[in-house]
């Protein structure tokens, strides 16, 4: 048994555990912190990702030893972290995947909007490819990530004041349906009647 010194969400705390348990464990099982997921459990699936001093990194790979002093971001300080700076209701990645839809069981959401908020502090901008190769460690088995990528896409646009971009379904419907639509004949007036 070790008492480690952690900061978690912004507080110090002193947790007292086995010396070999993971950062998952001390999570879930010391600190009642559950958003963090238990999947596979061998560094495969991505759904423990939690932030270390901003970059993504699974807990269930991570020891705490390691981590004293740096900072631990987990799902459940995303709320209060964004209110304490300024912010109202959840954090606007958590509200993308809301109103996308970007869930179905949703076992991998805290990884997948971990690693959304590591990508989009370091590239306000991603293309869908970039937004693909970042989340690439972080597995869903039930969404087929159109969504996902789809709820990136959203948060990116309206941080930046962007028009939202359109997805791709979306944009050839409008091409369908211009290229169905008759051409507008430009008005002609009529000539030889009397005022
Ligand atoms: S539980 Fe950590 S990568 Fe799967
Ligand atoms: S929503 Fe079920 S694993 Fe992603």
């Amino acid at each position: 048994m070790r008492v480690f010194r952690l900061q978690v969400n912004g507080d110090p705390l002193d947790v007292a555990a086995p010396e070999h348990w993971s950062l998952l464990e001390v999570l879930r099982y010391r600190l009642g912190l559950t958003g963090s997921k238990q999947g596979c459990d061998k560094g495969d699936c991505g759904a423990c990702t939690v932030l270390i001093d901003g970059t993504p990194t699974l807990a269930c790979l991570a020891l705490p030893a390691t981590l004293e002093g740096k900072d631990i971001t987990t799902i459940e300080g995303l709320r209060p972290l964004h209110q304490k700076a300024g912010g109202q209701g959840v954090d606007p990645v958590q509200d993308a995947f809301d109103r996308c839809g970007a869930l179905q069981c949703g076992f991998c959401q805290p990884g997948m909007i971990l690693s959304t908020k590591a990508l989009l502090s370091d590239n306000p901008d991603p293309s869908r490819r970039e937004i693909q190769d970042a989340l690439a460690g972080n597995l869903c088995r039930c969404t087929g990530y159109t969504q996902i990528f789809q709820a990136v896409e959203l948060v990116a646009d309206e941080v930046a004041g962007r028009e939202p971009r359109k997805p791709a379904w979306a944009q050839a419907r409008e091409q369908e349906i211009a290229a169905a639509s008759p051409k507008e004949e430009p008005f002609q007036p009529e000539h030889g009647g009397q005022a």
